[in-house]
């Protein structure tokens, strides 16, 4: 595989996803050569030419290139003031974007429950078909769920066959999870948010996709809705915004 098409193929799959890889080239040449093997695909340009023409292949593609690591509880002092926030701005609409397995949101939906809340729904959405399925089964392995209080793991939480753990159905009820790319959402889709989570998305892109997503998520949000980012996501600008929070990265939509 030539690096001149390799490049063709990381130009095309940041055009259609936002994605910018750096990691060193030969890595990346050798990820897409095991890919294009196991799906009979021979060659660069054969690759290149099948990811544009078959929608299924690219979004397999796009599953094996985005292997994410989350899990329960990430954050906890943020969680907990996300619950107060949405307390007081009695909200009732928010996107877990990208939510990967479905641990952010659902840790979301169990922190909202507990603070009191009912009317609510989290919507959690990611670019990945694979982890969205495994958000949607929400059945777990105890290696995710290592931070949760031992409170909240015995209320919320049951234990099934193996080692593994499910998600009671009442948090289920109230986090619904969707396959779908950022740049393709409008408020078409879902109208709009009073919060919108995103955490750990910035680190798959360069500035420009940041802006980008910023833009995005302001034409997500309802007037004085808020945006909390993770605590590395930190964007050069964040014009339509303004920062809540010295800490936490907090921003309300002006
Ligand atoms: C590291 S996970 C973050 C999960 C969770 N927010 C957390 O912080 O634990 C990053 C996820 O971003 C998703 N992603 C990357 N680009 C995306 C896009 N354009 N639209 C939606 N999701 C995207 C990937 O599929 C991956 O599952």
């Amino acid at each position: 595989m030539s690096e001149l098409c390799i490049h063709k193929i990381l130009e095309y799959f940041r055009s259609r996803t936002g994605i910018v890889f750096d990691r060193k080239l030969s890595i990346i040449k050798n990820k897409i050569a095991k890919f294009a093997a196991s799906k009979g695909v021979k060659g660069c340009g054969s690759l290149l030419r099948a990811i544009k023409n078959d929608k299924e292949l690219m979004q397999s593609f796009i599953d094996y290139m985005t292997v994410s690591t989350t899990y329960f509880y990430r954050e906890k002092r943020e969680l907990h003031s996300l619950a107060e926030l949405a307390s007081k701005l009695e909200a009732r609409k928010i996107l877990s974007l990208p939510c990967a397995s479905g641990e952010e949101s659902y840790s979301i939906s169990i922190e909202l429950f507990r603070k009191g809340l009912r009317e609510f729904k989290v919507i959690g959405i990611d670019i990945n078909q694979t982890v969205i399925e495994r958000a949607k089964r929400g059945i777990y392995h105890p290696n995710r769920l290592s931070e949760v209080p031992r409170d909240i793991l015995e209320e919320a939480f049951e234990k099934i066959s193996g080692d593994m753990y499910t998600i009671k159905q009442r948090y289920k009820r109230l986090t619904s999870f969707y396959r779908k790319n950022l740049f393709e959402l409008s408020r078409e889709d879902f109208g709009s948010f009073d919060i919108i989570v995103s955490k750990n998305l910035f680190i798959y892109f360069d500035e420009e996709g940041k802006q980008k997503a910023m833009l995005k998520f302001h034409s997500l949000l309802r007037d004085g809705g808020i945006l909390m980012l993770g605590n590395t996501d930190n964007p050069k600008a964040t014009p339509g915004f303004s920062r809540v929070d010295e800490e936490m990265f907090l921003f309300e939509k002006i």
